[in-house]
């Protein structure tokens, strides 16, 4: 089947190859105006400016007509948990009356209480609300995501978890990368014997993930009062024994050490980075490591934004990604993040749509099947509504700009392939 999408206003973000781009690299944001498109099955084959079209319209099995439609790749989501139980409205509620995110840990809120609620959920249901949350965010324009277990913090909770995302993986049309983070934190069972906790993640819960192959990463929440490098290095040092590379929760909280850590082990990305310190940032830009800027958890936790300037400055690799999670991110709208980036840490639009698409890509080692408009890559788009400019959408922030969504050269209208 070969599809011709003609009257494109702009395509975003087409490039002849998918290098991972570093600080001042961003702001490039190659586009062309008056663009089309051609696609057979579910892959981009070719692109150009409307005048160039070589090929007759009778050519080809289908034809679309953009009608002025800015199209850009979909969405990379390189950080979620959305996987999860329930959702925890009242601890948003008593952060409005004065609780920090760690007061409410320490009464058993947080990601306790998430636990607790996963591990009384069948796996039935909790497939169903991951899968409705998947829907809901393949809408808004996600075309490739990867989402974290940890809210099952002993063998039997993990493993449901990660089956489940194998699940979703299975029958989601878009790409789908699982990351193990048992070590999310020390479960109440283990509140005396942390020791032994971790022993539980290295000896007993890894090597059956690796086994049944539930897992691509191995994440830690590596942070004051959960894992200390130390710890999140001897996990990680295990899971990369199975083949798991590392992707870690660093420096949210405090400046933890965590992204050192991190750079050490080669992660693939460090996450968070609410908390950096000039040590962090000069060790994060001379690695090959990505930096995942997660602003709507600051937003919602009301903390301090990510240093992106700083970060791009000094040269780091940065990505932007949701975090949607029902503790500090409940949305996956990565629209919202794209927005949000640029409102409050002064990204260009330029900058935060190439950190959501290819370098997100790049995140979740999908730099070769997603993230930009290159021949070989798959037909993942996000047709626009009627918009003056690529800079308008970050700017109308409140406003569903996304018309439609295309995945794998097929306009999405259910997404699951079946329940
Ligand atoms: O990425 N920081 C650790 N984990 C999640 C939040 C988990 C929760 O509160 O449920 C995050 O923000
Ligand atoms: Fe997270």
């Amino acid at each position: 089947m070969s599809r011709l999408i003609t009257n494109i206003k702009t395509l975003v973000n087409t490039r002849d190859t998918s290098v991972l781009l570093r600080g001042g690299q961003l702001k490039d944001l190659p586009v062309i105006h008056d663009a089309y498109l051609i696609m057979e099955e579910d892959r981009i084959t070719d692109y150009g400016m409307m005048k160039d079209l070589k090929k007759k319209s009778s050519y080809f099995n289908d034809n679309t007509d953009a009608a002025g439609a800015i199209v850009l790749p979909t969405w990379c989501d390189s950080h979620t948990h959305i996987v999860f139980a329930g959702s925890r409205e009242q601890e948003f509620v008593d952060k409005i009356e004065g609780l920090s995110y760690e007061e409410i840990a320490a009464k058993g809120g947080g990601i306790l209480n998430s636990a607790e609620k996963l591990n009384a959920t069948l796996e039935d249901d909790l497939y169903a609300q991951a899968a409705e949350r998947l829907r809901e965010v393949v809408k808004l324009g996600t075309g490739a995501i990867e989402i974290k277990s940890g809210y099952g913090l002993s063998l039997e909770g993990e493993l449901k978890m990660l089956r489940v995302i194998q699940k979703l993986k299975k029958n989601f049309p878009i790409p789908i990368k699982a990351t193990f983070l048992g070590a999310h934190t020390i479960p109440a069972a283990f509140r005396q014997n942390r020791e032994g906790y971790i022993q539980l993640i290295i000896d007993e819960m890894l090597p059956v993930i690796a086994r049944e192959g539930l897992a691509d990463f191995i994440d830690v929440f590596c942070e004051k009062g959960f894992f200390t490098p130390e710890e999140a290095t001897k996990i990680c040092l295990a899971g990369k024994e199975y083949g798991l590379k590392p992707k870690i929760h660093a420096n949210q909280l405090h400046v933890s050490g965590g992204v050192q850590a991190g750079v050490k082990m080669n992660a693939i990305s460090v996450d968070h980075l609410e908390s950096m310190d000039e040590a962090a940032i000069n060790a994060l830009a001379v690695s090959g490591t990505i930096g995942t800027l997660l602003p709507t958890a600051a937003f919602f936790l009301r903390m301090n934004y990510q240093p992106a300037r700083k970060l791009l400055d000094a040269g780091c690799a940065i990505a932007l990604a949701s975090d949607y999670n029902p503790g500090s991110s409940p949305s996956g709208n990565m629209n919202f993040v794209v927005a949000l980036s640029c409102i409050q840490m002064k990204l260009h639009p330029a900058e935060a749509i190439n950190a959501a698409t290819l370098n997100g890509a790049w995140a979740m080692e999908l730099q070769d099947e997603v993230g930009s408009i290159t021949r070989g890559k798959k037909a993942n788009l996000i047709f626009t509504r009627h918009v003056p400019s690529v800079e308008f959408l970050p700017y109308a922030f409140g406003s569903n700009l996304v018309d439609k969504v295309m995945i794998n050269g097929e306009f999405v209208v259910d997404t699951e392939a079946e329940a």
